[in-house]
């Protein structure tokens, strides 16, 4: 098991060049199941999550390369089976991705329920409901859900509540439904729209994505296409965050500033300065780090999956900060965790009070899923002594070649594969 070391209490500078977006290659990957022809995909992450989804299509039978610096080359003209294997659907919620593709390409889907995660239940309910009003049988039973229909009809959908993932689903699906799909209340992250976009280069007929209501004009088949994926807003808010936990100076490059909005607009109410030049973004980390008072909500709104790297940020403000949860249940694993490395946090219901702390202190903890695993990098950049983090497993499943990218930055930061007792014994 690896864990990392991080001696904390070095200010990271320097320029650091954006990821692609894991949220958005995991469902674009999926999407060349839509089609007989290759795929060409430019800036794909080299994180786990993207392994475990070429694993799946592999076993597929879909032909997939890595052809060095972020190329994914997919060929799904093969394809064994409609089953993706269930063991590697289980490791992460996005391998449900291939169920629309599967159905609108393939006529049926039979697809392992991804399971709860530390988030909490992750439900596809609605996933299946969409399926369902675009016309195929979908039943779920003994852990499986299996859709089927011969060729899908376009339909209104109405989702009852935003979701990224039955936004992606329904959209796949209804590329080559028969006739005409109108999505309401539908999710607008960047990574919908980016999905949207390589959809269009398939050929498909799509109009609104980034907006509530998105219209798609169901084709006969869509055909290869090469897609740059867009930059990964998460990895990048969780570097600039990085500059303001450690008083440093940290200018993102080749990253779009409309991705964080929200997250520089909390920065600067922080105090921090924030420099937005084109598409860098430069973060100076300055004391004294103001509190703040946030809600997660769906895009544009402040993103879920930065709330716990926001809160090791504001464990060290002068002053209280509130932090409501709308999104994940879950989301407070961390909060123990980060606790251990001396911050002062009450976490009840949905909310998490954070009391700022002048340092924190090293610890052992234990990254419970990935954001947390992110936090946890944080705090322990800022705190005093070295930090032994745990669970890294996670943490690779979001942050592409994590430790490089933060050494470059002038972090102590470094990678064993020891038990835990020989590092700290
Ligand atoms: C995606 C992101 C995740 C991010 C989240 C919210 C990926 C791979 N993951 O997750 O990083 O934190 O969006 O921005 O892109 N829900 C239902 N029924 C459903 C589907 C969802 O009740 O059928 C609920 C969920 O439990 C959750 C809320 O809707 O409470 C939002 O979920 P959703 O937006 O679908 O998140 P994911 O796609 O799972």
């Amino acid at each position: 098991m690896a864990r990392l070391l991080i001696e904390g209490r070095y200010p990271l500078q320097g320029r650091l060049e954006a990821s692609g977006a894991k949220n958005a290659a995991l469902p674009i990957i999926a999407a060349c199941l839509l089609t007989r022809e290759q795929v060409v995909l430019d800036r794909v992450p080299t994180i786990a999550d993207v392994w475990v989804m070429a694993d799946i299509l592999r076993e597929m039978g879909v032909q997939v390369e890595f052809n060095g610096n972020g190329t994914m080359v997919l060929d799904a003209s093969d394809l064994a089976t409609t089953t993706p294997p269930e063991d590697l659907v289980r490791r992460m919620n996005a391998s449900f991705d291939v169920a629309g593709p599967l159905l609108a390409h393939h006529g049926e889907a039979q697809v392992s329920l991804p399971g709860g995660c530390k988030l909490g239940p992750r439900p596809v309910n609605l996933h299946l409901d969409a399926f369902r009003r675009l016309g195929a049988q979908v039943t779920s039973e003994h852990g499986f859900v299996k859709a089927k229909a011969s060729r899908l009809r376009g339909a209104h959908i109405l989702f009852p509540k935003v979701t990224v993932g039955a936004t992606k689903n329904a959209m796949m699906a209804a590329t080559l439904a028969e006739g005409v799909t109108v999505l309401e209340n539908c999710a607008q992250e960047p990574e919908i729209v980016d999905l949207a976009n390589f959809l269009v280069k398939m050929g498909a007929r799509i109009e609104g994505q980034g907006s509530p209501k998105i219209r798609i004009e169901g084709v006969q088949e869509l055909h290869g296409a090469r897609h740059a994926i867009i930059s990964d807003r998460i990895e990048g808010g969780t570097y600039l965050l990085a500059a303001a936990v450690t008083q440093g100076d940290i200018t993102l490059e080749e990253f779009e500033p409309w991705l964080v909005e929200s997250l520089l607009e909390n920065l600067t109410k922080a105090g921090q300065k924030v420099t937005v030049l084109g598409n860098t973004i430069r973060v100076r980390g300055t004391h004294p780090i103001r509190p703040l008072e946030i809600a997660t909500a769906p895009f544009p709104g402040f993103p879920t999956d930065l709330h716990p790297p926001i809160v090791a940020m504001l464990a060290l403000a002068d002053g209280t900060s509130v932090l409501q949860e709308t999104i994940f249940e879950g989301r407070f694993m961390y909060a123990m965790e980060m606790v251990r490395l001396g911050a002062d946090l009450r976490v009840s219901d949905r909310n998490v009070v954070i009391r700022g702390v002048p340092r924190l202190t090293a610890a052992p903890v234990d990254a419970p899923d990935i954001r947390a695993g992110g936090a946890l990098v944080l705090a322990g950049l800022a705190a005093e002594g070295e930090t032994v983090i745990s669970g890294v497993e996670y943490i690779d499943r979001g942050y592409q070649n994590l430790e490089d990218r933060l050494r470059h930055l002038g972090a102590r930061v470094r990678r064993v594969e020891e038990p835990l007792k020989q590092i700290v014994g």
